[in-house]
């Protein structure tokens, strides 16, 4: 028997790894996926060697493009935020993690996949639905669930006891639970989980605190084609690259920062603390040129779907019927998203301040307060006043009877 493990090279998934084998008896096959995380991934490799696995049995994958290209893009053409607020940084990474386990699998022979997300949040569910929809008869084995390492303290003592190394980090005050990618660093637990604290400045990783941001502003274009970014201050540059450089962009001016407490699918809520620098340039950016390139219909149609898409990302159906069939009503609308679009960065904000298109619906002859030279006849507005404003009137009057 075969197991490919998402493989992080971090304690959690190295004590998986020896769980797996020890527990199983059965071959491991590693799976350490580059997201942009800003890791080195080479320690992942000599940490799997040490445990006994041959070169062939760990993959190590650059999957940066592809991430952003076909998962972080699509995602942002919806403008999707999970309830109001969370882009979404870990919950889209999942699928594609998924996706490239199952092709490990397929490839290596092995008839089941391992994750180390826990029994009580999102993550596990989103492995595990991605996995079934891509090979439904794939085994899943979660150690979280399983085994009786019941708390922090129990899995430190278990890693100690079968020489894995353990990070002196991993007892100090860091949060319990990190999760990064080129979109986001997320941290729970620990010193975040009343949610009445604030949330200590160690915990930030990726952004500097807008208040020691600089004083002057920075202003930035972005390109827009068919709704998704293809330039940086006129530079072409490929998806992965600008977000890489949005992020650099985001870190300096504090942008991105999010203290939440959100619903989790299996029905507890959690406190997260969340770092989208890139991200959050990238989301203005993209409203601000769907402004001016798409009509009122579509803009508030794709405004009503946006909730129902997030929640379908948040809670694991990226490979299901009804998340593609929102996509390609999304993607149906940016065609004519192209332009440029300016931002102003400064201490944690991203304003846009500027937008163009050759695809522009804005009228400037129309909306103008001068004389529009016959453009628009204001007495048409009369008629379309009274016409809306008769039941309104026959409400009032039967009111008043
Ligand atoms: N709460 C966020 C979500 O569900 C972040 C989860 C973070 N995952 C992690 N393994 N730290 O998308
Ligand atoms: C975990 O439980 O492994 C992390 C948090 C989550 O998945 O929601």
């Amino acid at each position: 028997k075969k197991v490919v493990l998402a493989y992080s090279g971090g304690l959690d998934t190295s004590v998986i790894l020896k769980w797996l084998q020890v527990t199983y008896n059965c071959e491991v096959v590693t799976f350490t996926a580059d997201l942009g995380q800003g890791e080195e991934l080479e320690p992942a490799r000599a940490k799997a060697k040490l445990m006994g696995l041959p070169d062939q049995n760990i993959y190590i994958d650059d999957l940066r493009e592809e991430f952003v290209r076909d998962f972080v893009f699509p995602m942002m053409r919806a403008n999707a935020r999970y309830e109001g607020d969370y882009l979404l940084g870990t919950s889209i990474a999942r699928p594609l993690i998924s996706k490239r386990l199952i092709e490990i699998a397929h490839e290596t022979g092995a008839d089941a996949v391992a994750h180390g997300a826990t029994g009580k949040g999102n993550d596990q569910v989103r492995f595990e639905l991605s996995a079934y929809a891509l090979d439904p008869s794939i085994k899943v084995i979660a150690p979280w669930r399983e085994w009786d390492l019941t708390s922090r303290t129990a899995l430190i003592a278990w890693a100690e006891q079968h020489q894995i190394p353990v990070p002196k980090d991993k007892r100090g005050e860091s949060p319990f639970s990190t999760d990064a990618n080129l979109l986001h660093t997320s941290s729970e637990g620990k010193v975040l989980e009343n949610p009445w604290d604030e949330t200590p400045d160690y915990v930030y990783s990726r952004t500097v605190n807008p208040e020691d941001a600089p004083d002057a502003p920075e202003y930035i274009t972005i390109d827009f084609e068919k709704g998704d970014g293809v330039a940086l201050n006129g530079v072409a540059m490929s998806p992965a690259t600008l977000l890489t450089q949005l992020n650099e962009l985001g870190r300096k001016h504090g942008i991105g920062r999010l203290d939440l407490v959100e619903n989790r699918f299996v029905g507890m809520k959690s406190r997260g603390m969340y770092e989208t620098p890139g991200g959050e340039i990238y989301a203005r950016a993209h409203r601000g040129i769907e402004q001016i390139t798409l009509d009122r219909g579509a803009a508030h149609l794709k405004d009503e779907l946006m909730p129902k898409y997030a929640e379908l990302i948040y809670n694991g159906f990226w490979f299901a019927p009804e998340r593609e069939m929102l996509q390609a009503a999304i993607d149906h609308s940016q065609a004519r998203v192209n332009g440029t679009v300016r931002l102003k960065l400064y201490k944690g904000m991203a304003s846009v301040v500027g937008r163009k298109s050759p695809d522009s619906l804005y009228s400037e002859r129309h909306v103008t307060f001068e004389d529009d030279a016959g453009a628009y006849d204001q007495k048409d507005a009369a008629g379309f006043i009274k016409l809306n404003a008769l039941r309104l009137r026959l409400l009032a009057q039967r009111d008043a009877r």
